[in-house]
Protein backbone atom coordinates (compact mmCIF):
# COMPACT_ATOMS: atom_id res chain seq x y z
CA UNK A 1 0.00 0.00 0.00
CA UNK A 2 1.31 3.37 -0.25
CA UNK A 3 -0.19 6.08 1.97
CA UNK A 4 -2.35 8.94 1.22
CA UNK A 5 -1.12 11.88 3.02
CA UNK A 6 -2.80 14.22 5.25
CA UNK A 7 -2.41 17.66 4.31
CA UNK A 8 -1.95 19.60 7.81
CA UNK A 9 -1.49 23.02 5.72
CA UNK A 10 -4.83 22.71 3.66
CA UNK A 11 -6.75 21.60 6.69
CA UNK A 12 -5.20 24.12 9.31
CA UNK A 13 -6.24 27.14 6.25
CA UNK A 14 -9.56 25.82 6.56
CA UNK A 15 -10.00 25.80 10.17
CA UNK A 16 -8.68 29.61 10.42
CA UNK A 17 -10.78 30.71 7.94
CA UNK A 18 -13.42 29.00 9.50
CA UNK A 19 -13.02 30.47 12.96
CA UNK A 20 -11.97 34.08 11.39
CA UNK A 21 -15.46 33.93 9.05
CA UNK A 22 -17.36 32.94 12.34
CA UNK A 23 -15.85 35.10 14.78
CA UNK A 24 -16.52 37.58 12.34
CA UNK A 25 -20.51 36.43 12.33
CA UNK A 26 -21.28 36.76 15.80
CA UNK A 27 -19.43 40.21 15.65
CA UNK A 28 -16.58 39.02 17.93
CA UNK A 29 -13.35 40.38 18.21
CA UNK A 30 -11.50 37.57 20.85
CA UNK A 31 -8.75 38.78 22.50
CA UNK A 32 -5.60 36.12 22.99
CA UNK A 33 -2.02 37.27 24.84
CA UNK A 34 0.60 35.53 24.82
CA UNK A 35 3.35 35.28 27.29
CA UNK A 36 7.25 34.15 27.09
CA UNK A 37 10.14 34.31 29.22
CA UNK A 38 13.28 34.16 28.14
CA UNK A 39 15.10 33.95 24.31
CA UNK A 40 14.78 30.91 23.17
CA UNK A 41 14.87 31.30 19.18
CA UNK A 42 12.60 28.08 18.78
CA UNK A 43 10.15 29.77 21.12
CA UNK A 44 10.34 32.86 19.53
CA UNK A 45 9.52 31.53 16.28
CA UNK A 46 6.49 30.01 17.26
CA UNK A 47 5.29 32.93 19.37
CA UNK A 48 5.33 35.17 16.36
CA UNK A 49 3.51 31.99 13.99
CA UNK A 50 0.94 32.52 16.92
CA UNK A 51 0.43 36.15 16.86
CA UNK A 52 0.70 36.59 13.23
CA UNK A 53 -2.08 33.93 12.76
CA UNK A 54 -4.10 35.56 15.17
CA UNK A 55 -3.96 38.83 13.71
CA UNK A 56 -5.10 37.77 10.23
CA UNK A 57 -7.92 35.66 11.69
CA UNK A 58 -8.53 39.40 13.30
CA UNK A 59 -8.28 38.49 16.43
CA UNK A 60 -6.89 41.09 18.92
CA UNK A 61 -3.18 40.03 19.93
CA UNK A 62 -0.63 40.84 22.58
CA UNK A 63 2.73 39.46 23.33
CA UNK A 64 4.60 39.74 26.81
CA UNK A 65 8.03 39.47 26.93
CA UNK A 66 9.76 38.92 29.57
CA UNK A 67 13.13 38.54 30.40
CA UNK A 68 15.03 35.05 31.51
CA UNK A 69 15.13 36.44 34.82
CA UNK A 70 11.91 37.03 35.63
CA UNK A 71 10.94 35.88 38.98
CA UNK A 72 8.05 33.46 39.58
CA UNK A 73 6.23 35.76 41.59
CA UNK A 74 6.86 38.38 38.86
CA UNK A 75 5.30 36.31 36.52
CA UNK A 76 2.35 35.28 38.63
CA UNK A 77 1.57 39.05 38.67
CA UNK A 78 1.35 39.48 35.11
CA UNK A 79 -0.79 36.33 34.85
CA UNK A 80 -3.26 37.46 37.83
CA UNK A 81 -3.21 41.19 35.87
CA UNK A 82 -4.04 39.37 32.51
CA UNK A 83 -7.19 37.34 34.93
CA UNK A 84 -8.60 40.38 35.75
CA UNK A 85 -8.72 42.14 32.24
CA UNK A 86 -11.66 42.13 30.30
CA UNK A 87 -9.92 42.49 27.22
CA UNK A 88 -8.44 39.08 27.24
CA UNK A 89 -9.93 36.04 26.43
CA UNK A 90 -7.18 33.91 26.10
CA UNK A 91 -3.62 33.42 27.55
CA UNK A 92 -1.06 31.19 26.39
CA UNK A 93 2.20 30.82 28.28
CA UNK A 94 4.55 29.94 26.19
CA UNK A 95 6.50 26.39 27.39
CA UNK A 96 9.24 25.46 28.08
CA UNK A 97 9.61 28.16 30.96
CA UNK A 98 13.18 28.88 32.17
CA UNK A 99 13.65 26.16 34.91
CA UNK A 100 13.44 28.55 38.65
CA UNK A 101 9.91 29.19 37.58
CA UNK A 102 7.38 25.72 38.44
CA UNK A 103 5.34 25.60 35.16
CA UNK A 104 2.54 23.42 37.31
CA UNK A 105 2.26 26.72 39.45
CA UNK A 106 1.96 29.04 36.66
CA UNK A 107 -0.59 27.26 34.35
CA UNK A 108 -2.37 26.85 37.76
CA UNK A 109 -2.54 30.45 38.62
CA UNK A 110 -4.41 31.21 35.04
CA UNK A 111 -8.10 31.54 35.34
CA UNK A 112 -9.38 28.59 33.19
CA UNK A 113 -11.76 30.06 31.31
CA UNK A 114 -9.29 31.83 29.48
CA UNK A 115 -6.86 28.77 29.46
CA UNK A 116 -6.81 28.21 25.88
CA UNK A 117 -3.78 26.01 25.79
CA UNK A 118 -6.22 23.40 27.93
CA UNK A 119 -3.72 22.54 30.50
CA UNK A 120 -4.67 24.17 33.99
CA UNK A 121 -6.13 20.87 36.02
CA UNK A 122 -10.13 21.89 35.51
CA UNK A 123 -9.63 21.62 31.71
CA UNK A 124 -7.35 18.46 31.85
CA UNK A 125 -9.78 17.07 34.27
CA UNK A 126 -13.13 17.85 32.41
CA UNK A 127 -11.15 16.62 29.29
CA UNK A 128 -10.48 13.20 31.65
CA UNK A 129 -13.88 13.25 32.32
CA UNK A 130 -15.01 13.17 29.23
CA UNK A 131 -16.64 16.50 29.07
CA UNK A 132 -13.95 18.45 27.47
CA UNK A 133 -13.59 22.23 27.67
CA UNK A 134 -10.48 23.60 26.45
CA UNK A 135 -8.91 21.11 25.01
CA UNK A 136 -4.85 21.39 24.50
CA UNK A 137 -4.23 22.55 20.89
CA UNK A 138 -1.82 19.82 19.38
CA UNK A 139 -3.93 16.88 20.19
CA UNK A 140 -7.51 19.22 19.08
CA UNK A 141 -5.49 19.53 15.99
CA UNK A 142 -4.66 15.50 16.03
CA UNK A 143 -8.62 14.53 16.17
CA UNK A 144 -9.64 17.39 13.68
CA UNK A 145 -6.98 15.38 11.04
CA UNK A 146 -8.65 12.71 11.69
CA UNK A 147 -11.61 13.68 11.41
CA UNK A 148 -10.82 15.45 8.02
CA UNK A 149 -9.31 12.09 6.83
CA UNK A 150 -12.84 10.51 7.56
CA UNK A 151 -11.13 7.37 9.73
CA UNK A 152 -13.57 5.81 11.70
CA UNK A 153 -12.30 5.62 14.99
CA UNK A 154 -15.49 4.00 17.28
CA UNK A 155 -14.10 0.69 17.65
CA UNK A 156 -11.02 1.07 16.36
CA UNK A 157 -7.70 -0.24 17.86
CA UNK A 158 -5.68 3.47 18.90
CA UNK A 159 -2.19 3.08 20.07
CA UNK A 160 -0.40 6.41 21.30
CA UNK A 161 3.27 6.45 21.93
CA UNK A 162 4.20 8.95 24.01
CA UNK A 163 2.37 10.47 27.80
CA UNK A 164 2.99 14.06 27.97
CA UNK A 165 0.71 16.77 29.65
CA UNK A 166 0.91 18.67 26.11
CA UNK A 167 0.19 15.81 23.65
CA UNK A 168 -0.04 11.77 24.56
CA UNK A 169 -2.11 12.05 27.76
CA UNK A 170 -4.99 14.53 26.30
CA UNK A 171 -4.60 12.43 23.06
CA UNK A 172 -5.44 9.17 24.43
CA UNK A 173 -8.22 10.87 26.71
CA UNK A 174 -9.68 12.32 23.70
CA UNK A 175 -9.42 9.15 21.46
CA UNK A 176 -11.38 7.55 24.75
CA UNK A 177 -14.14 9.71 24.29
CA UNK A 178 -14.61 8.93 20.55
CA UNK A 179 -14.77 5.38 21.29
CA UNK A 180 -11.52 3.68 20.23
CA UNK A 181 -9.48 1.32 22.13
CA UNK A 182 -6.71 2.95 23.49
CA UNK A 183 -3.21 1.88 24.40
CA UNK A 184 -1.07 4.67 25.86
CA UNK A 185 2.41 3.36 25.16
CA UNK A 186 5.87 4.83 26.36
CA UNK A 187 9.29 4.78 27.29
CA UNK A 188 8.50 1.79 29.22
CA UNK A 189 6.71 0.29 27.53
CA UNK A 190 8.06 -3.59 26.54
CA UNK A 191 8.14 -3.29 23.30
CA UNK A 192 6.79 -1.12 21.49
CA UNK A 193 7.06 -2.21 17.97
CA UNK A 194 4.50 -4.74 18.91
CA UNK A 195 1.90 -2.32 20.56
CA UNK A 196 2.17 -0.18 17.36
CA UNK A 197 1.94 -3.07 14.97
CA UNK A 198 -1.52 -3.86 16.32
CA UNK A 199 -2.93 -0.19 15.80
CA UNK A 200 -5.19 1.13 13.33
CA UNK A 201 -4.60 4.18 14.23
CA UNK A 202 -1.04 5.36 15.58
CA UNK A 203 -0.02 8.65 17.08
CA UNK A 204 3.14 9.09 17.98
CA UNK A 205 4.20 12.03 20.34
CA UNK A 206 7.85 11.18 21.87
CA UNK A 207 10.75 13.83 20.26
CA UNK A 208 12.74 10.91 18.87
CA UNK A 209 13.51 11.14 14.99
CA UNK A 210 12.27 8.46 12.85
CA UNK A 211 11.88 6.06 16.01
CA UNK A 212 8.75 4.21 14.64
CA UNK A 213 10.08 1.94 11.45
CA UNK A 214 8.15 0.99 8.49
CA UNK A 215 8.27 -2.42 9.73
CA UNK A 216 6.28 -1.31 13.21
CA UNK A 217 3.43 -0.33 10.92
CA UNK A 218 0.15 -2.15 10.45
CA UNK A 219 -0.83 -2.43 6.57
CA UNK A 220 -3.85 0.19 5.73
CA UNK A 221 -2.91 2.17 9.17
CA UNK A 222 -3.57 5.56 9.74
CA UNK A 223 -0.40 7.42 11.14
CA UNK A 224 -0.24 10.84 12.55
CA UNK A 225 3.22 11.76 13.65
CA UNK A 226 3.51 15.04 16.29
CA UNK A 227 7.05 14.89 16.18
CA UNK A 228 9.43 17.49 14.71
CA UNK A 229 13.20 16.86 15.09
CA UNK A 230 15.75 18.80 13.29
CA UNK A 231 18.44 16.33 11.81
CA UNK A 232 22.20 17.23 11.92
CA UNK A 233 22.06 17.60 8.67
CA UNK A 234 19.65 20.81 9.03
CA UNK A 235 16.22 18.45 7.75
CA UNK A 236 13.21 18.29 10.01
CA UNK A 237 12.10 15.15 10.39
CA UNK A 238 9.14 13.31 12.38
CA UNK A 239 9.23 10.77 15.10
CA UNK A 240 8.08 8.32 12.09
CA UNK A 241 10.47 7.13 9.08
CA UNK A 242 7.86 8.79 6.65
CA UNK A 243 8.48 6.85 3.58
CA UNK A 244 9.30 3.53 5.08
CA UNK A 245 6.02 3.71 6.88
CA UNK A 246 4.24 5.87 3.92
CA UNK A 247 4.77 2.23 1.82
CA UNK A 248 2.19 -0.11 4.68
CA UNK A 249 0.16 2.36 5.80
CA UNK A 250 -3.62 4.10 4.27
CA UNK A 251 -2.75 7.57 5.50
CA UNK A 252 -0.32 9.34 6.74
CA UNK A 253 0.81 12.72 8.28
CA UNK A 254 3.69 14.51 6.82
CA UNK A 255 6.69 16.56 8.91
CA UNK A 256 6.63 19.43 8.23
CA UNK A 257 3.18 20.38 7.14
CA UNK A 258 0.98 17.29 9.17
CA UNK A 259 0.24 17.93 13.04
CA UNK A 260 2.38 21.03 13.37
CA UNK A 261 -0.26 24.08 10.96
CA UNK A 262 -2.79 22.49 13.06
CA UNK A 263 -1.53 23.71 16.81
CA UNK A 264 -1.62 27.18 15.83
CA UNK A 265 -5.50 26.72 14.00
CA UNK A 266 -6.46 24.56 17.00
CA UNK A 267 -5.91 27.68 19.22
CA UNK A 268 -7.68 30.02 17.24
CA UNK A 269 -10.65 27.75 17.73
CA UNK A 270 -10.11 27.60 21.60
CA UNK A 271 -9.50 31.80 22.01
CA UNK A 272 -13.01 32.09 20.04
CA UNK A 273 -14.66 29.09 22.19
CA UNK A 274 -13.37 30.99 25.23
CA UNK A 275 -14.41 34.55 23.95
CA UNK A 276 -17.39 33.45 23.18
CA UNK A 277 -18.55 31.82 26.72
CA UNK A 278 -17.08 34.25 28.45
CA UNK A 279 -19.75 36.85 26.44
CA UNK A 280 -22.54 34.16 27.27
CA UNK A 281 -22.67 32.70 23.66
CA UNK A 282 -24.14 28.61 23.99
N1 LIG B 1 5.58 24.75 23.57
C1 LIG B 1 5.53 23.75 22.63
N2 LIG B 1 4.25 23.44 22.37
C2 LIG B 1 3.48 24.24 23.13
C3 LIG B 1 2.07 24.39 23.29
O1 LIG B 1 1.24 23.72 22.67
N3 LIG B 1 1.68 25.34 24.17
C4 LIG B 1 2.57 26.07 24.88
N4 LIG B 1 2.09 26.95 25.74
N5 LIG B 1 3.87 25.96 24.76
C5 LIG B 1 4.32 25.05 23.89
Amino acid sequence: MSAAVIDGRAAAARLRARVAAEARGAGIVPGLTVVIVGDDPASRVYVRNKTKAAATAGFRETTIALPAETSEPALLQVIARLNADDAVDGILVQLPLPKHIRTQAVIEALDPAKDVDGLHPLNAGHLAGGHPRLVPCTPKGVMTLLAEAGVALAGARAVVLGRSTLVGRPVAALLTGADATVTLAHSRTRDLAAECRRAEVLVVAVGRAELVRGDWIAEGATVIDVGINRRADGRLVGDVAFAEAAERAAWITPVPGGVGPMTIASLLENTLIAAKARRGFA
